[in-house]
């Protein structure tokens, strides 16, 4: 794989909340994620709601403080940066939000949405028309006209108001961009638009993508890798089409089948997913996945399944007993 500009490793995040019936009051909403960003490549996150993925997009834009694991960004640990350096690492890392609606200052004009960064950056442009100059270009770059700096976001459509979210986290010409969930509010044809425009500004930008979403098709649509979550951990990761056509592990060969394929020749048995997602209040033992897997046998209950690699399909990684298609086992890990 090419340079990695960001590393995550065995990266957990509990959070307390209101013990349940059984006393338990420690939510764990990640437990133990691994994963690498690739410089200009997009990491598709998919998986069910409530697991984890908001969650880790926080945890990687420095919200949450984990428990335990590390994240590194170009080899640096954000979480040991403070004053200037942390500044200048945030600027690095922006984020666009699913709803343009809650995200973006009813009383702010556009103008002032997109300059607020610099503020919050104290980046100062020497005259006012210089700051003007960025704003156009930056309305430009995103497909919105000059004459939109003055207007309000309720006066513009969804799609409209998702490109000036994503101009406002374009605005400190960062290097990632943490996509959570950013079309899931839209129109189907403006989803198109607006996932388009997101693939020209990184093919002009250079930018990297978390692209975060619970629909498949438009994560198959715009990612050249993509990490399965399943209950605070990734279940599977690979190539986009590896993963989509070639689903090893039972968790993604179950979400696959239920989304909606384009070409007859490629549409399989559906398999239901039956039951809820367990609570990560109280999760599996061992696997998981297992109490609502079909192929689950007791090695499911007592052991958690080491992570298989497919050698020959570069960084294709899935954690179970049972695949679906032949990957060489690691080692497994004991339950304890
Ligand atoms: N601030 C918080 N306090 C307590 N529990 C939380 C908090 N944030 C998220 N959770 C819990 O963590 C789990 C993962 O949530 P989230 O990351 O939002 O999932 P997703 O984005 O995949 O839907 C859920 O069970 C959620 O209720
Ligand atoms: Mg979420």
């Amino acid at each position: 794989m090419s340079e990695s500009i960001l590393k995550v490793r065995g990266l957990t995040k509990t959070f307390k909340v209101p013990a349940n019936a059984a006393g338990k009051n420690q939510l764990r909403a990640l437990d133990g994620i691994d994963l690498d960003l690739a410089r200009g490549e997009t990491l598709g996150l998919v998986g069910e709601s409530g697991c984890g993925k908001s969650t880790l997009a926080r945890t990687l834009m420095m919200l949450e403080r984990p428990d335990s694991g590390s994240v590194t960004w170009d080899g640096v640990d954000p979480f040991s940066l403070k004053g200037k350096d942390l500044l200048a690492l945030r600027r690095r890392v922006q984020m666009v939000f699913q709803d343009p609606y809650a995200s973006l200052n009813s009383r702010m004009s556009a103008a002032d949405i997109i300059a607020e960064p610099w503020r919050t950056h104290k980046m100062m442009y020497k005259t006012s028309r210089d700051r003007a100059a960025r704003v156009r270009e930056l309305l430009h770059l995103v497909g919105l006209r000059p004459s939109d700096e003055h207007r309000y976001p309720q006066e513009f459509s969804g799609g409209q108001r998702q490109r000036l979210g994503i101009a406002r986290a374009l605005a400190l010409n960062p290097s990632v961009v943490i996509c959570d969930e950013p079309v899931s509010a839209l129109d189907l044809s403006v989803q198109a638009q607006v996932l388009n425009l997101l693939n020209d500004l990184q093919k002009q930008l250079g930018i990297s993508y978390v692209f975060i979403s619970h629909d498949l098709s438009v994560v198959r649509h715009v990612a050249d890798r993509v990490a399965v979550m399943y209950l605070g951990r990734i279940v599977e990761t690979g190539a986009t089409d590896a993963v989509f056509d070639r689903p090893a592990h039972p968790y993604t060969e179950a979400l696959m089948s239920a989304a909606p394929k384009l070409d007859a020749a490629s549409r399989g048995k559906r398999i239901i997913l039956d039951g809820e997602v367990p609570s990560p209040l109280n999760p599996p033992s061992g696997c998981r996945f297992r109490t609502r897997c079909a192929h689950a046998t007791d090695i499911c209950a007592s052991t958690v399944p080491p992570a298989a690699v497919d050698e020959r399909e570069s960084g294709h990684v899935a954690e179970c007993h049972h695949l679906r298609r032949p990957i060489e086992l690691g080692v497994p890990v004991a339950v304890g």
